[in-house]
């Protein structure tokens, strides 16, 4: 399949028409924009390595900062670089170990509660899940009483990607009633919250070892001189949170989508998943962060669902000032589209692209394929700074419920799983499985 439309969808129809094509380059004009479109691996590393200095985020994300703020998803350098700094921390790979165990209890204690047998959409609960593992790693907070108000702010916060193409969005979001209404709302409870964990660490004065604990001390450290406000700091939380529950929970109903759909991969996860947690009884591993390292086909499944769905479709950059790509002007102001959906279904680099076959993640497989063939975390700079956070969860995850539960679907599994490709891609109509304890 060599398709230059981002997803094979009416968009394909309008590219035909309206797009002139440079090989893997795609340039048309859309939203009164140029718009160009990079198709191949090597174009990854040259637009999102290469070429980053002459590059803004993209519009989504600028106009994004109304809700977000100056977080590190929003941010530009140098003021981006400087944050990163601050957040790594929290992302170490020591400490992503002792969140493993949050990890794998957080999943056994959800799945504990299913019935025997049920049908119900997996999505729903994986965006639960996700909520509380985030909230609790990265805020040391169970924000389970919250769950519901944090879950109904996002998918509002998501329905604001129509509005960062039209002029002024900022006056738009002042408007206060219908669906404009609902965002400002839900912005204003996240707010909420998260001063409020911010206040009550700060009475408390308790230091956890999380992230919210690191924010506070680097604000304390750089006393008064440009040290974090509550506002950065909130703004880097609220990031977070976003940022680190909707991919992670998405991924991991497209896991669970293609467990159903293939028994043969779920029952290699269970024996690798039994053998792990408790079948042999020598040289066990000691812990959630070395069963995670061990479980090395269920790690494939999850880079092979990462690479059909990715959660983030697209990277999108926008030309900062106007320069020449491949003897081609790019305009300042382009919108610059890398994407990841088009790239990982392109058969030249994984044949028979939709097929699941997480055998295309053993070394040899990956060794024979160009670097940049694969990147559903990004590259350069900005690469997701969970990405670490993310396969550990989701490997975690998927081996703690089929351990224990048979996925499937009731009546005839579906052919294909309907798609919502917004600012992140999810299953539109959530994903509806049905489970049995094993
Ligand atoms: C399967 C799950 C995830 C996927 C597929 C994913 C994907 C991505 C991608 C592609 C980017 C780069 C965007 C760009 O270059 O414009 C990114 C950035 C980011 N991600 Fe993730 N992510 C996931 C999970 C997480 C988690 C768990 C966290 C935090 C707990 C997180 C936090 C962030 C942040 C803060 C950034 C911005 C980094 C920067 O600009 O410096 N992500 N993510």
């Amino acid at each position: 399949m060599r398709n230059p439309g981002l997803l094979r969808l009416s968009t394909h129809e309008f590219l035909q028409r309206n797009a002139q094509v440079y090989g893997d380059l795609v340039h048309y004009k859309a939203f009164g924009r140029h718009v160009f479109q990079f198709n191949h691996p090597e174009m990854v590393q040259e637009v999102l390595i290469r070429d980053a200095a002459m590059q803004h985020r993209g519009i989504v994300m600028q106009r994004a900062k109304f809700v977000l703020g100056e977080g590190l998803l929003t941010s530009e350098e140098p003021a981006h670089m400087r944050q990163r700094r601050l957040v790594q921390p929290a992302f170490h790979r020591q400490r992503i170990a002792a969140y493993a165990e949050t990890m794998l209890q957080f999943a056994d204690e959800m799945a504990i509660r299913w019935p025997c047998e049920a049908t119900f959409d997996i999505h729903r609960s994986m965006l639960e899940l996700t909520l509380h593992i985030t909230g609790k790693c990265l805020f040391d907070s169970d924000v389970e009483s919250e769950v519901k108000t944090i879950s109904d702010s996002v998918t509002a916060f998501m329905g604001f990607l129509p509005l960062a193409f039209l002029p002024f969005p900022h006056l738009l979001l002042k408007i206060p009633f219908g669906f404009l209404g609902r965002i400002q709302k839900s912005q204003n409870k996240l707010d909420a919250l998260i001063y409020g964990m911010i206040a009550d660490r700060r009475h408390s004065g308790v230091d956890h070892g999380d992230l919210l604990s690191m924010l506070l001390a680097s604000q304390d450290a750089e006393g008064g001189t440009g040290g974090m406000t509550d506002r950065q700091i909130r703004d880097e939380c609220l990031t977070l949170l976003l940022a680190g529950h909707e991919t992670t929970a998405n991924a991991l109903s497209f896991i669970f989508y293609l467990m159903a759909h293939h028994a043969d991969a779920q029952e290699r996860v269970f024996a690798e998943a039994s053998e792990m947690f408790g079948g042999i009884t020598s040289g066990q591993p000691s812990g959630a962060a070395e069963i995670y390292e061990r479980l090395r086909y269920t790690q494939r499944v999850v880079a092979e669902a990462l690479r059909i769905f990715p959660p983030v479709w697209v990277t999108a950059r926008s030309a900062a000032i106007s320069y020449t790509y491949r003897g081609l002007a790019i305009p300042a102001g382009s919108l610059l589209l890398v994407p990841q959906i088009a790239i990982h279904r392109d058969s030249r680099w994984f044949p028979d692209p939709m097929r699941f076959d997480p055998d295309r993640f053993l070394p040899d497989a990956i060794a024979a394929r160009p670097r940049n063939a694969y990147f559903p975390f990004g590259a350069g700079s900005r690469i997701c700074i969970g990405e670490n956070f993310a396969w550990m969860e989701a490997v975690l995850v998927l081996a703690s419920v089929v351990r224990n539960w048979r996925l499937g679907f009731s009546g005839t599994a579906p052919k294909e799983l309907p798609l919502n490709a917004q600012i992140s891609l999810r299953p539109r109509d959530g994903v509806v499985v049905s489970v049995k304890r094993r």
